[in-house]
């Protein structure tokens, strides 16, 4: 059983995916952690991330258990990431780590950009998550302020309408709606709800 959740940042994505996840006893991969892996080990080895041969060097041995989660979530991290994940080298390097986690036996929840569309097109359930950027923004911004980071709103939004442009926007593995996935857009619901469609989505499917 390969359940797919698709959706760009802020979407609430993770959230339904950890949630799934634990609701049908499955491993769960955070692939977006993946990709800023790649951006944070560049950072730190004050590498341009311009350097596409040196993103996918770095990717091909990356292993993300080696920072912790809130390091990876930091704000610039998610900026890096978003840059290395353009470059087609870098997908392939970590093609093979999620290709391997979708099918082991029993099955995974795996979310990113491209779950449905190229890492597990044979998905069993795919939801495509997503709300406005207004909506995204708002949500983003009160994560940073509960962590400490004092950012304006306005600029989050920047940031989101930017990665967005640019998930959505480059060549290879963009982030799009697989044919067959289901869309859940929760702009107008909160957490709880947004969940309870989430579960009968899938539900559905499996
Ligand atoms: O989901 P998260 O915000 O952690 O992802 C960080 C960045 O990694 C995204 O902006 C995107 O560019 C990239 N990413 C990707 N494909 C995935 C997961 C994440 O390109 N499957």
């Amino acid at each position: 059983m390969i359940i797919a959740i698709d959706g760009p940042a802020a979407s609430g994505k993770g959230t339904l995916a950890r949630r799934l996840a634990a609701h049908y006893g499955l491993p769960h991969l955070d692939t977006g952690l993946l990709y800023r892996a790649v951006g944070h080990a560049m950072l730190e080895a004050g590498l341009s991330l311009e350097d596409e041969a040196a993103a996918a060097r770095i990717a091909a041995r990356i292993d993300p258990a080696a920072y912790d989660e809130e390091t990876l979530k930091a704000g610039p991290v998610g900026e890096a990431a978003s840059r290395v994940a353009s470059v087609p080298e870098v997908r392939k390097a970590l093609l093979f780590l999620q290709k391997s986690f979708a099918h082991q036996p029993g099955g995974a929840v795996l979310d990113g950009r491209d779950i449905g569309t190229v890492i597990a097109p044979e998905a069993d359930a795919k939801l495509f998550v997503t709300a406005s950027a207004q909506a995204r923004a708002e949500r983003r911004w009160h994560e940073l302020l509960k962590r400490g980071e004092q950012l304006g709103l306005d600029d989050v939004l920047a940031d989101i309408r930017k990665r967005d442009a640019r998930d959505s926007g480059r060549s290879s593995a963009p982030l799009v709606q697989a044919a067959d996935a289901m869309l859940l857009d929760n702009t107008a619901l909160g957490v709880e709800e947004s969940w309870q469609q989430a579960l009968a989505l899938v539900a559905a499917r499996l």
